[in-house]
C-alpha cells in the first residue's frame, strides 16, 4: 500500500470539508447573513475554516479537471484492473485510508457509509436504496489506487467540454483552467449539442464517475441507484439547477432519485454512531442480493 495514514488523513479533512461546505450552502450560500449574529462563533469559525480549505481545494480541482485530463483517466480506468474484491472488503480498505484517531474527523468512512445506509433503512426505503446509502463512497478508493491527488477523487462534480457554470463553487478559480480559453470547450454547448442526456456528457473525474463505471456492469442495482451514485457530487445540476440545457428527459427520473438521496449522505454524520460487527451480517445479506462474492475495481 502506497498511501500513508497522513495522505488518507488529508483526502478525509478535504472530504469532511466539502460536505460541511455543501450542509452549510444549503442554507446559506450567498444568503444575507446572519449567522454571524444568531450563531456561536465556535459555528462561525468552523464555517471559515472549512470555506477557506475547501477554496483552496477547489482552486487546483478547476484549474487541473480539463477535458484532456478527463479523457486520459478513463482510458486510464477501462485499462487496468485495480483490484478484485468483494464489497465488504472494500468497505474495509477504504477505511484503512483514515486514522479513527484523527480529531478533525468527524466519523470514519465505514461510519458515514453505515449511517447513511441506516438513516435509509430507518425511513423504510427499499433495499436497493440502503445498499447505494452503504457503498456510494467507495470510489473515494480511487486515492488508494494511483489518483493524481485528492482533485480528482472528491469535490463536487461539474461538466467537463463546455463552458464552466457560474452555479459552481469558486467559479472564478476556473480562470486558470485552460479549457476555459478553448475556442470549442469554453463556448455555452462546447462539445455537446442542446438537451443530448448527461448520459453523453463528461463530467469531472472521481469518486462518483469511478464507482459509476465499476458497478454499472456488475450489479443488478436499479437505475435509480446508478444515478444517486453517479451524481450525489454534481451539487450544480442537483441542487443549483444549473446545465438544464444538456439534460433530457431521463435525467428528471435521475434527478429525482439523486434529491432523495441526497439528506441522507448529507445529514446522517450526527447519528447514532454504528456498530459495524453487529451490522455486518444484515448488509452482507444485502450486498449478496444485488452483488456477486467479488467484483473488479
Ligand atoms: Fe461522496
Ligand atoms: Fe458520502
Amino acid at each position: 500500500m502506497t498511501v500513508s495514514f497522513q495522505n488518507g488523513r488529508d483526502l478525509d479533512n478535504t472530504s469532511d470539508a466539502v460536505d460541511d461546505v455543501n450542509v452549510l450552502k444549503g442554507k446559506m450560500w450567498d444568503e444575507e447573513s446572519e449567522f454571524d449574529t444568531s450563531k456561536d462563533k465556535t459555528k462561525f469559525r468552523q464555517y471559515e475554516d472549512a470555506c477557506d480549505r475547501v477554496k483552496a481545494f477547489y482552486k487546483e480541482q478547476h484549474e487541473k479537471q480539463t477535458v484532456e485530463f478527463n479523457l486520459k483517466a478513463r482510458v486510464d480506468f477501462k485499462s487496468r484492473k485495480r483490484a478484485h474484491m468483494g464489497i465488504w472488503e472494500a468497505m474495509e480498505m477504504l477505511n484503512n485510508l483514515v486514522d479513527d484517531s484523527d480529531p478533525d474527523t468527524s466519523v470514519s468512512q465505514i461510519e458515514h457509509l453505515l449511517q447513511t445506509a441506516e438513516a435509509i433503512r430507518r425511513d423504510g426505503k427499499p433495499e436497493w436504496m440502503q445498499v447505494t446509502g452503504l457503498i456510494h463512497d467507495l470510489g473515494k478508493l480511487l486515492y488508494m489506487f494511483g489518483s493524481e491527488g485528492q482533485w480528482d477523487v472528491v469535490g463536487d462534480t461539474f461538466v467537463v467540454g463546455c463552458q464552466f457554470s457560474e452555479k459552481i463553487i469558486y467559479p472564478e478559480t476556473f480562470a486558470a483552467n485552460p479549457d476555459s480559453k478553448d475556442a470549442v470547450f469554453s463556448t455555452r454547448y462546447g462539445i455537446y449539442k442542446p438537451y443530448c442526456g448527461l448520459d453523453n456528457v463528461m463530467l469531472s473525474w472521481g469518486h462518483d464517475e469511478y464507482l459509476y463505471h465499476v458497478v454499472k456492469d456488475q450489479s443488478s442495482l436499479p437505475e435509480e441507484a446508478l444515478a444517486m451514485i453517479r451524481y450525489h457530487s454534481f451539487y450544480p445540476w442537483h441542487r443549483e439547477d444549473a446545465y438544464t440545457y444538456l439534460t433530457n428527459e431521463k435525467d428528471q427520473k435521475a434527478l429525482e432519485a439523486v434529491r432523495a438521496f441526497n439528506p441522507y449522505d448529507l445529514y446522517s454524520k450526527n447519528d447514532e454512531p454504528c456498530n459495524a460487527a453487529k451490522l455486518r451480517p444484515y448488509y452482507e445479506s444485502l450486498i449478496a442480493k444485488f452483488f456477486p462474492p467479488t467484483i473488479d475495481w
